[in-house]
């Protein structure tokens, strides 16, 4: 059962896709949107189309002094009534053949998608803790299921998966939920950002990395592309995340994608079939043969 909360909520990457629907959605809502963006310009964007309750803040989570002017924002805002949701959405994309991937790239993979959330969180939990509130992550299918040219994504997620297992069970005794939203493909800005990237990231690549894995590795992002377009929608996964911040006893992650009952069971068959036979579904896709 769901009740309606009032309260504030940070949302990180809310210029485009998943974080500006949330942001958006909750504002509608009547909760106080603080709505993470990095650029002056998205700021204005985004309070185009809110309501004066919706504060935009400039943090991105890889700076530690936006983070804690951020903090500093809201906590002048709310003072002691702390802080409902943060909702750690911020998250990006590296891609590309291990063998080759950048070390520098690795590691900004993590800074963002990991270290970055971590960061954020550490910042508000004195907030979140005020208000009994909620943390809530955005993980990924990649969280679940590791897939060729996607590695460090996959990693990113994989060790978001962790994270909030742990700190689900380290908040327990303050009533603080941390929940993790998980979706599949989604029809966010995204894609559009993978295909701008793409032609670049082949030149890029140097002639022996492109001979070995230049047409695959074009495949596999050109799927990426397709699939995500054919996603559902940033509004349904904001539509998702509401839930989670006001369920009486929520879940412990909500699983969000058009394909929701198969991808359910290849996951189930993942658990149980033999990684070489899962290794063949995804290489037979990708038509990798050696
Ligand atoms: N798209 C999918 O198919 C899919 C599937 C599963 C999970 N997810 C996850 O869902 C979340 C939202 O993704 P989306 O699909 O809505 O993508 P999106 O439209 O590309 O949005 C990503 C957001 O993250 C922001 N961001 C990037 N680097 C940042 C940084 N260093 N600090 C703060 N914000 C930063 C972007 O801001 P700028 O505009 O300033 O770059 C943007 O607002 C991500 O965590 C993603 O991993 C996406």
């Amino acid at each position: 059962m769901n009740q309606k909360k009032e309260g504030a909520v940070v949302i990180t990457g809310a210029s485009t896709g998943v974080g500006r629907a949330t942001a958006l959605l909750l504002d509608k809502q009547g909760y106080q949107v603080f709505a993470g963006v990095r650029k002056e310009r998205d700021a204005e964007l985004i309070k185009l189309n809110s309501s004066v309750n919706l504060t935009p803040i400039i943090l991105d989570v890889t700076k530690i002094e936006q983070i804690k002017s951020a903090t500093e924002i809201v906590l002048s805002t709310i003072g002691e009534k702390g802080l409902l949701g943060l909702v750690n959405n911020a998250g990006i994309l590296v891609d590309g053949p291990l063998e080759y991937l950048a070390i520098d790239e690795l590691r900004w993979q993590f800074e963002v998608n990991v270290i970055g959330q971590v960061a954020v969180t550490q910042a508000f939990l004195p907030m979140i803790r005020q208000a009994k509130g909620r943390i809530i992550n955005i993980g990924s299918v990649s969280g679940k299921i590791s897939s060729p040219f996607f590695s460090a994504l996959c990693a990113s997620k994989f060790a978001l998966e962790a994270l909030t297992d742990s700190l689900r069970m380290e908040l327990h005794p303050w009533g603080i939920e941390v929940i993790l939203v998980e979706p599949g493909s989604i029809a966010s800005a995204a894609p559009d950002k993978v295909e701008a990237s793409l032609q670049k990231k082949l030149a890029n690549m140097s002639p022996i990395a492109r001979a070995m894995y230049g047409d695959i590795y074009k495949f596999s992002l050109e799927q990426l592309i397709k699939s995500n377009r054919m996603g559902i929608a940033p509004e349904e996964v904001a539509n998702v995340i509401q839930k989670a911040l006001e369920a009486n006893k929520p879940k412990t992650r909500y699983f969000v994608s058009k394909e929701k009952v198969i991808l359910n069971l290849l996951l189930m068959l993942a658990k149980i079939l033999p990684d070489r036979v899962c290794d063949a579904i995804q290489l037979q896709d990708l038509e990798l043969k050696n």
